[in-house]
């Protein structure tokens, strides 16, 4: 019997006519007309230089994150080129060397494992206690404001759009919320090898700073063993996953959850908030209807996580030779789920590259994704971003741009869709 040609081989048959680059900054910065092409031409769309295919369709997209047992969560590193793996490796032997080496917890784990880790993390976002929350989420907003509105203006994303989610997250977690400069720090080195391409030194600095955090982590973890609190890290230092007599998560499963929950909490809502009020400046008619009827916040969330969904994409590893869309996407292949891409679907959402507060909500966007990994933190994203938008609208009677963006508006990312800045003027009301 002839031999099975390797996944490059089969990868690289794949025909597809568009000829761009999703790894292209350009791109990732605006990539829209490129997903309407794609979506014309090649829904699933052909990367063999790193070893993925690209998932653009609404239905796709779905029937890609609904069906765990043919496309898997675990096992999914990307290949990319030599030089990328072998930093990836080496990254990986100075965390165990020197702190804890990733193991695969929670977003990259299939059912069952990932029902007993989802089981515990989840408990500190259900929508009863995301409620209990919300009078406390309501007044970060307002101190944060009450320390800008005099000045007119400010740079939004680190003045709020930054802080805000930082500071529940380490609320929730039982950290220190005057140092979320430093985690967000960590946060950012933490997804840095999947963001972009790095240079050596920039890898050395991540790994540094993960180790930094990882160490912090660890004293906490310690300190909630003797001493447990009212916090998620009591409560997962404290787990059994399983049986009730099972081992409690060792040190490196706590570290991935602490990875996923400083990373899940952060970069993707300050993005959201950023989109939020970048569409805010540019449809000043949008701005002056919701200020006037602010029950329309919820309207105007839901639509902009559809409209620039801050999770650009993420991966699942196909477990079978499985076709999808007409296209047989070989075994072992990574499936890039574009989340982003699935949103402007327009088969799916009339006029789907416009913004509209009205659009009927008949399909849900997948900004959280669904099925099994369907984001565990959205009640409380949902919930920051009513608080913060309602905030926003009521102290203010007019908010601008303070200046053109004279650069690319996003930073480069194959994954996330995290703006650089977000200058503002705005008025007291
Ligand atoms: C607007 C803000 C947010 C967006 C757009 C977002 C998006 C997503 C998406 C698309 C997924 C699905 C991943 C997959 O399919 O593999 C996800 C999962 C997850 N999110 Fe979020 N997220 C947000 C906020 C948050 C917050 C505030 C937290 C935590 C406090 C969080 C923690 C997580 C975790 C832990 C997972 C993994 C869940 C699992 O695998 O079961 N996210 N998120």
């Amino acid at each position: 019997m002839a031999a099975r040609p390797a996944l490059d081989e089969r990868l690289a048959t794949l025909a597809c006519p568009v000829d761009h680059t999703m790894l292209d900054p350009a791109v990732q910065d605006s990539p829209w007309d490129f997903y309407d092409e794609l979506h014309e031409k090649c829904p699933v769309f052909p990367m063999p230089e790193i070893g993925a295919v690209m998932v653009t369709k609404y239905e796709d997209v779905r029937y890609v994150l609904t069906h765990p047992e043919l496309f898997s969560s675990s096992g999914r590193s990307g290949k990319g080129s030599r030089a990328k793996a072998d930093m990836a490796q080496r990254y990986q032997q100075i965390l165990r060397e020197r702190g804890w080496g990733h193991v695969e917890t929670l977003q990259r784990t299939d059912p069952p494992d990932h029902t007993a880790y989802r089981r515990l993390v989840a408990k500190a976002f259900l929508p009863k206690r995301i409620r209990e929350m919300t009078p406390h989420i309501d007044d970060v907003c307002t101190g944060l404001i009450d320390a800008l509105i005099d000045a007119g203006e400010c740079e939004f994303h680190m003045d709020f759009a930054m802080p805000l989610p930082g500071t529940i997250i380490a609320e929730e977690l039982g950290l220190d919320r005057a140092e979320i400069l430093r985690f967000n720090r960590w946060a950012s080195a933490m997804l840095a090898m999947a963001m972009r391409p790095l240079t050596e030194e920039q890898m050395l600095e991540a790994v540094e700073t993960e180790l930094e955090a990882q160490h912090h982590l660890a004293a906490e973890f310690e300190r909630r063993r003797d001493d447990p609190q009212d916090d998620l890290i009591s409560t997962l230092v404290h787990a059994h996953v399983g049986e009730e007599d099972a081992e409690p998560l060792t040190v490196a499963e706590l570290q991935n959850l602490m990875h996923q929950l400083v990373t899940g909490g952060f970069e993707t809502t300050t993005s959201a908030l950023n989109h939020g009020m970048w569409l805010i400046t540019r449809r000043p008619d949008v701005q002056e209807r919701v200020r006037k009827d602010l029950s329309l916040v919820p309207s105007f969330v839901e639509e902009v996580l559809r409209f620039e969904s801050p999770v650009a994409g993420l991966v699942r590893r196909a477990t079978q030779d499985v076709e999808v869309n007409g296209v047989v996407i070989p075994e072992g292949a990574m499936v890039m789920a574009r989340y982003q891409a699935a949103n402007r679907d327009a088969e799916v959402f009339d006029h789907a590259d416009e913004f509209d507060l009205d659009r009927s909500r008949d399909h849900q966007h997948l900004a959280f994704g669904v099925g099994p990994h369907f984001c565990v933190g959205a009640a409380l994203a949902r919930q920051e971003l009513v608080s913060a938008f309602t905030a926003w609208l009521e102290r203010t009677s007019n908010i601008e741009l303070a200046q053109p963006f004279d650069g690319p508006v996003h930073e480069s990312s194959f994954m996330l869709y995290p703006m650089v800045e977000l200058p503002l003027r705005f008025t007291a009301a």
